[in-house]
């Protein structure tokens, strides 16, 4: 496998305000993060980012940050956005990008998310870049054509993460079937074989063995089942027994 190393994403998306998200930090074990091939990353609010960064700092946890967005501008006179270089500044180093909620929620769409993407490696961060079919196109076998479709505009050689969500599975608590994950996760490095790549979509404590199953995943992006430090600190165990055993 070209790459070992295993990520664990929380995405928080507008669920918790910065006072629930110190909570957190407070009840979640940093310590028991022992680990060094499991890198376990926080997508909070912009808002949180600054105090979260401070709390990881003060507490030496194995942890990161990812921005849940940024913008597709550089600079200057664009109300409400926040820049790639804001995030690089306040202790990201990994954001997200093209989630399904700002794809269908917010219209973002390429070539859009290929600039963002461009300019968060300019500025040194990490893209996490979300891509995945709709109940539809899963449903009319469409997959693969759709996924490859995402990718076009992407070179293997960028330095990003890939996060295959299918979006019917995010929140619904279901997960695509072993083989049909396997066929997304095939297609996918077909032409990105360096790349790591996520899953994500309902991931949670009873079916992330299922999950680890496949040898060519590099991780999860985990939305409901972040949001308490026990279900979270549960996914982390759970990747860490089967990387000890795998
Ligand atoms: P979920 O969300 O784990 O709640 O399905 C995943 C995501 O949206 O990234």
């Amino acid at each position: 496998m070209p790459n070992r190393k295993q990520y664990l994403i929380a995405n928080w998306k507008m669920s918790k305000t910065t006072n629930q998200a110190i909570l957190f930090m407070q009840q979640f074990p940093v310590n028991s993060l022992n680990n060094s091939e499991i890198q376990v990353i926080l997508a909070p609010s912009y808002v949180s980012l600054s105090i979260l960064r401070d709390i990881i700092l003060t507490a030496s946890a194995p942890i990161t940050l990812a921005a849940q967005n940024c913008s597709s501008e550089e600079s200057g006179a664009y109300t409400g956005e926040v820049s790639v270089t804001m995030l690089r500044e306040i202790g990201c180093q990994y954001v997200i990008i093209g989630h399904s909620e700002r794809r269908t929620l917010f219209g973002e769409c390429e070539p859009m998310l290929s600039k963002k993407v461009e300019l968060a490696v300019k500025a040194g961060l990490i893209p996490i870049l979300c891509i995945g079919e709709s109940r539809e196109l899963y449903e009319t076998g469409a997959t693969v054509e759709y996924l490859k479709q995402q990718l076009a505009p992407y070179s293997s050689t960028l330095p990003f993460l890939l996060a295959y969500e299918p979006i019917w599975s995010i929140g619904t608590g279901l997960i695509p079937t072993r083989e049909d994950l396997s066929t997304a996760l095939d297609a996918i490095d077909s032409k990105f074989p360096d790349t790591p790549i996520l899953y994500g979509g309902s991931v949670n404590r009873k079916n992330i063995s299922d999950l680890l199953c496949h040898q060519r995943m590099n991780g999860f992006l985990v939305g409901g089942a972040s949001l308490e430090p026990d279900s979270f600190f549960a996914l982390y165990s759970a990747m860490n027994q089967n990387n000890h055993h795998g």
